[in-house]
């Protein structure tokens, strides 16, 4: 078994190792920008750790692992033009340093490279490889549309909103993990097993981003706080609140959530208050913890010793404490 400090490193060596032509730069740099602007790399290294659970060798593993990390990374750069942020990990997003059209083609050739990265697995598995990363790209598509088409959506329910964040974020940790698992040699059950052991995890994760966009701390989160408040985004803390809320108060929440203000700060500011009063923050909490042990429990369910289980419930427990 691989420690989780192990998997990190094979992580990092992987993307730093990752060629890119020179020309044209356009095209080249900014993709460069993004992976070396780092971020969590969570996803690689659910691949690692899941691979590692089946098999003590995970080198077979580190292109898939690669390839998913590459289109994550896609995702965000296509996704910051979506939602017109400007700040991601920190630095100036792709669109606002370059422009919007510099963006969306370097995304276009990212999901090439990871394709191909992907086409090197080992031919028993590429079937069933290419198959879950088609299933998680195509749900990830439609997850977004949902996605934007709420910020025009007066209110969402809870059940709306759960399945648009399983198709945005979860479908990606949950295939990253099988992907994992399938070149790990794992028995179709454990697939499927582990899958939903990403299903809940990725649900806390989305459940914890939303929660950072409003009380996060923006030099260690990386983005603009307030970002989805701006931009009407219905997360699970507008959810909340609209639930909590009746009558005229429900009505006066909705309008001023809703409103594309011109002072975008006092509208956060307006939208916290009613967040702080109705105290939220707590409430999402526990909803985080509820996924977190549901995806505690799946773990628990998969069918190998429970020492190999280790370095995934290291990374779970890391996930519930995150602040980036
Ligand atoms: C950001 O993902 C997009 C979401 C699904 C919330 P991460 O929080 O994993 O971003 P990085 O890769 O660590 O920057
Ligand atoms: C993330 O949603 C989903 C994808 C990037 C596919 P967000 O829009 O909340 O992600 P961040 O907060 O910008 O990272
Ligand atoms: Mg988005
Ligand atoms: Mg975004
Ligand atoms: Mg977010």
């Amino acid at each position: 078994m691989h420690s989780l400090d192990t998997l990190n490193h094979l992580v990092a060596d992987a993307i730093s190792n990752f060629r890119l032509p020179n020309e044209p730069r356009n095209l080249y740099e900014p993709i460069s920008y993004i992976l070396g602007m780092g971020g969590k790399r969570i996803r690689p290294v659910l691949v690692l750790a899941a691979c590692n659970v089946y098999s003590e060798d995970v080198t077979p593993a580190i292109p898939s692992a690669l390839a998913v990390e590459i289109f994550h990374n896609f995702t965000l750069v296509h996704d910051d033009i979506m939602d017109n942020a400007d700040k991601r990990r920190g630095f100036e997003t792709i669109h606002k340093k370059w422009d919007s059209n510099i963006a969306i083609l370097s995304g276009d050739a990212m999901t090439v490279l990871s394709y191909r990265l992907l086409a090197q697995a080992d031919q028993t598995h590429l079937k069933n490889i290419i198959e879950i990363f088609n299933d998680f790209a195509l749900g990830i598509c439609e997850g977004q549309q949902m996605d934007m088409d709420f910020e025009t959506t007066e209110m969402v329910d809870r059940q709306s909103y759960l399945r648009m964040i399983e198709l945005k974020t979860s479908i990606l940790l949950k295939g990253a993990l099988q992907i994992g698992a399938i070149i790990g040699g794992a028995t179709k059950s454990d697939i499927e097993a582990i899958g939903e052991f990403g299903r809940s995890m990725g649900i806390a994760f989305q459940l914890q981003d939303d929660l950072l966009d409003c009380f996060g701390d923006e030099s260690t989160f990386g983005k603009r706080i307030g970002g989805d408040i701006v931009a009407s985004k219905k997360t699970i803390i507008t959810i909340l609140a609209a639930e909590k809320l009746t009558g005229e108060q429900r009505k006066g929440f909705i309008d001023l959530y809703n409103q594309k203000s011109t002072n975008e700060q006092q509208k956060i500011e307006k939208v916290m208050d009613y967040y702080h009063k109705l105290a939220i923050k707590a409430d999402v909490e526990r909803l985080i913890d509820d996924y977190l042990e549901k995806a505690k429990e799946s773990l628990d369910a998969l069918d190998v010793d429970d020492k190999r289980k280790e370095v995934l419930r290291q990374i779970l427990h890391k996930l519930g404490s995150r602040n980036s």
